[in-house]
């Protein structure tokens, strides 16, 4: 999977770093082309020659070269990755990648990647149990960056705890998982509702809800990233996608939702509805701002707005699956399954607002999956990159 793979290799200073002579190896032995960028303090662990000797190329490792100028580009360097691993990542680069703190050419090449980076952290286990370095690495989750756990054993300093750079091999295993599982979605057309909808009342007001669109996007780019061409329909939301292969449909309504979905959904292989849709929309719309009268409410008549899920349920054709979302304040499991079988889905992903970090607007959640043919999953509270990534291994095992 590794062949012909351009891969960046970020090396921090570390003990560790030892280990990235035997991971650089490995990778250009798997046929992969390997340019390493390493920080001022990783130089102290490994020189720069061993590296370039090994990796055929010159070490990147300042912004330009001091006798001739010469201009190192961590936009171009970006570009020409398909993968960037950072291993040993150490507890200050995970605090800068976290933060944008771009002071150092493996920073500001990780800012400039478009590849997916994999970060293999290595520290004491104090450092790597520290609520800081906890954070940032929560945070790298959150922006879609994968994390390869250490592993626990002895440490440099002869303590015993979490904190061991995870073995070369692994992380060559780890990366050829990756890439493989891009090919799992590849000829696939896979249709994902997220965020909102505005039901419009007056040219200054609309029905809406506190959908961020968040959840959606996040499983609409991990089906991409497996190969699949998306198309996302999307409601007003504030955020956007940069993944190449989806294709974006801003609407606004449900009923526009609706349409666009019709019409999609017939050439899907999957269906993920997690658009979060007005139940009701005004009959009427007043082209005029409504205005106070004193002493008078006035009355907004409702028109129930079509059911997206139901309706891509009822058109279902056997090679096709269908998912929808059920989130639950109360009797949370009845109403998942009654959706789940009313609307003809094969799963629906159920999400309680009485679990603290679950729900709108928030960059975590904590599901439970429930199949048509009575299996159940339960999950732990993750970010929603790593949910999408569980929901989108739940579909392509179905
Ligand atoms: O019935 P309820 O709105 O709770 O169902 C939630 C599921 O149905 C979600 O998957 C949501 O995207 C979908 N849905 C829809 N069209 C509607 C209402 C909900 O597609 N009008």
């Amino acid at each position: 999977m590794l062949k012909g793979k351009h891969i960046i290799l970020g090396i921090s200073g570390g003990i560790a770093a030892y280990k990235s002579v035997t991971l650089l190896r490995l990778l250009i032995k798997a046929g992969a082309e390997v340019q390493v960028v390493i920080t001022p303090s990783g130089k102290e662990f490994i020189t720069p020659v061993t590296l370039s000797a090994l990796s055929g190329k010159p070490v990147v490792n300042e912004f330009f070269t001091a006798n001739t100028g010469e201009w190192h580009s961590h936009v171009d360097l970006g570009l020409w990755a398909d993968a960037m691993v950072i291993a040993p990542a150490t507890a200050s680069s995970i605090a800068k990648m976290a933060n944008g703190v771009a002071d150092n050419m493996l920073i500001t090449t990780y800012l400039s990647a478009k590849a997916p980076v994999f970060i293999a952290p290595a520290m004491d286990l104090d450092m790597m149990a520290h609520p800081s370095t906890k954070r940032n690495i929560e945070l790298l989750k959150s922006y879609g960056n994968y994390i390869i756990e250490p592993a626990e054993g002895e440490l440099a300093s002869h303590l015993v705890g979490k904190g061991r750079m995870e073995e070369p091999e692994e992380i060559v295993k780890y990366l050829s998982r990756f890439f493989a599982s891009q090919q799992e979605l590849k000829g696939k057309h896979v249709l994902v509702t997220a965020g909102p909808t505005y039901e419009k009342i007056d040219p200054v007001r609309f029905i809406g809800n506190y959908s961020s669109g968040k959840m959606g996007y996040a499983i609409a780019e991990e089906a991409a990233r497996r190969g699949a061409n998306v198309t996302l329909v999307s409601g007003p939301v504030s955020i956007s996608t940069s993944i190449p292969n989806i294709n974006v449909i801003k609407v606004e309504s449900a009923q526009e939702m609706h349409d666009h979905c019709v019409n999609i959904f017939p050439n899907c292989d999957y269906g993920i509805m997690c658009a979060a849709v007005a139940d009701y929309a005004p009959v009427e719309y007043c082209d005029k701002k409504i205005k106070r009268e004193k002493d008078e409410i006035p009355m907004i008549k409702l028109v129930k707005n079509p059911d997206i899920a139901a309706k891509l349920g009822s058109i279902k054709q056997p090679h096709q699956t269908l998912v929808g979302f059920a989130l639950e304040t109360n009797n949370e499991e009845y109403n998942a399954l009654d959706k789940l079988h009313r609307k003809n889905l094969d799963m629906i992903i159920l999400n309680s607002l009485q679990d603290s970090g679950a729900g709108f607007g928030t960059d975590t959640n904590k599901i439970t999956t429930y199949f048509s043919n009575g299996a159940k999953i339960e999950y732990p509270l993750k970010t929603k990159a790593e949910v999408a990534k569980d929901i989108i291994d739940s579909i392509i095992k179905k």
